[in-house]
């Protein structure tokens, strides 16, 4: 019988590690701003790499700034299983959102220890670089890089908003963490086994303690350009204006509008908006917004995402227009292997659970491509998330750690 490792999880640990983390860029508001490759950030790898060594787990970091902390199998040389979310957040984020899957993979190798036994496989707790790409877009940028979707070189050019460039916040984040091992990008690994909050309010709604993730949502992303020209706002006469807020206005209502539909299952957000020059005396000279985009058929998301362009062009006036595609990154399905252990360790424990699919993004689904993936999700109320009101309970945490712990054992005994 395979041994249960779910017996020796510590509930009220993972609950201090969980509020302690979110301590790194707490918000006056009960939430968390710990933008990916800040020192707040920063902050908070070098508590989880130390909370790791407690236990002896191994510390190490790849080129992009993936963080990995291992648990050292019977058979070190197999490729090892990862558990794996991210520890970056968006600007109004709460204390859970990504979070909650590193410390839940913390808590599950914590467990194993106790319990005196050892996996046949390492199994490593992975943070992945910038998944929210909030301040860097697209985001997804260490798993991207780490799976070979993306190159080290383009994500290293991406700048955030005050200029300064991924390349530089990977260097000063790497150079302090000059003295853990260093790994090379994309080596061989058994599997990947992500915990999250469901972001949505399904589980809650149906009092179901454990998501089991069927696949994600499709998503495009795209950023819009508008190009006027700065002018006096008390000299200048409407008719010779080129104002690119007038313009943004009009191709945002018009897409609102293009994109809507009578069942409400497009989801279409424009989340980001800003202006310049932004001074009340002079005519905006130019605007630049996101485009987020998703749907759970890749037909929706394509049909719909190809109109962004027709219809921003459309709405653009005497203003000039440029809108650059992001992110294209269609729905997928999680083996169905991976979700059946899932559903029987969850059984096991006696958890009430269903399945559900994530309109969320996640690390995982570039894993996906790479290695066996899957995903549990568990309640958060009221299906709050990038929002400093996102709460969860810490029962529900426990019983998440509880199903990932015994799933990645099993998995990392796996030939
Ligand atoms: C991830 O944070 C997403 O935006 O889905
Ligand atoms: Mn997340
Ligand atoms: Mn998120």
């Amino acid at each position: 019988m395979t041994a249960r490792i779910s017996d020796h999880v510590d509930g009220r640990r993972l609950w201090r590690d969980l509020i302690e983390l979110a301590g790194f860029g707490a918000t006056d508001r009960g939430g968390v701003c710990r933008l990916a490759l800040s020192q707040e950030e920063i902050d908070a790898r070098a508590a989880l790499v130390a909370w790791g060594r407690e236990f002896g787990l191994h510390a190490a970091v790849d080129p992009a700034a993936n963080l990995f902390l291992r648990l050292e199998g019977l058979e070190p040389e197999l490729p090892p299983l990862l558990l794996g979310s991210h520890i970056d957040t968006q600007p109004t984020g709460g204390k859970f959102d990504g979070a909650y899957g590193v410390v839940a993979g913390l808590a599950a190798l914590r467990a194993i220890a106790a319990s005196g036994l050892r996996p046949r496989r390492s199994i490593e707790v992975v943070a992945w670089m910038n998944e929210e790409g909030s301040r860097f877009a697209p985001g997804m940028m260490g798993s991207a890089v780490f799976t070979g979707k993306r190159r080290l070189e383009d994500i290293a050019a991406v700048r955030d908003k005050g200029g300064c460039s991924v390349r530089e916040e990977l260097d000063r984040v790497l150079d302090n963490e000059r003295d853990l091992q260093q790994r090379p990008l994309g080596f061989p690994v058994a599997g990947h086994l992500e915990a999250h909050i469901e972001q949505g309010p399904l589980l809650e709604a149906e009092g179901r303690t454990i998501g089991v993730v069927t696949g994600i949502g499709g998503k495009r992303t795209f950023r819009v350009v508008v190009q006027g020209q700065a002018a006096h706002a008390g000299t200048s006469r409407r008719a010779e204006r080129r104002d690119a807020l007038v313009s943004a206005v009009a191709m945002v209502d018009a897409l609102q509008r293009a994109i809507w539909d009578e069942a409400d299952t497009v989801r279409f957000t424009i989340g980001m908006f800003s202006v310049e020059p932004n001074a009340p005396s002079v005519v905006p000279a130019r605007v630049t917004f996101s485009v987020d985009l998703r749907h759970d058929s890749d037909e929706v998301v394509r049909t719909l995402g190809d109109k962004v362009s027709v219809v921003c062009q459309s709405a653009r006036g005497k203003c000039d227009v440029t809108v650059t595609p992001l992110l294209y990154d269609p729905p997928l399905e999680f083996p169905a292997a991976i979700r059946a252990r899932v559903r029987d360790a969850a059984a096991r424990l006696g958890l009430s659970q269903q399945d559900l699919p994530s309109p969320a993004g996640h690390d995982s689904r570039y894993l996906h491509y790479f290695c066996p993936t899957g995903m549990l999700f568990i309640p958060c109320k009221g299906g709050i998330s990038h929002s400093e009101d996102e709460s969860i309970t810490p029962s529900d945490a426990e019983a998440g750690v509880r199903v990932l712990a015994d799933v990645a054992f099993e998995l990392a005994g796996q030939a």
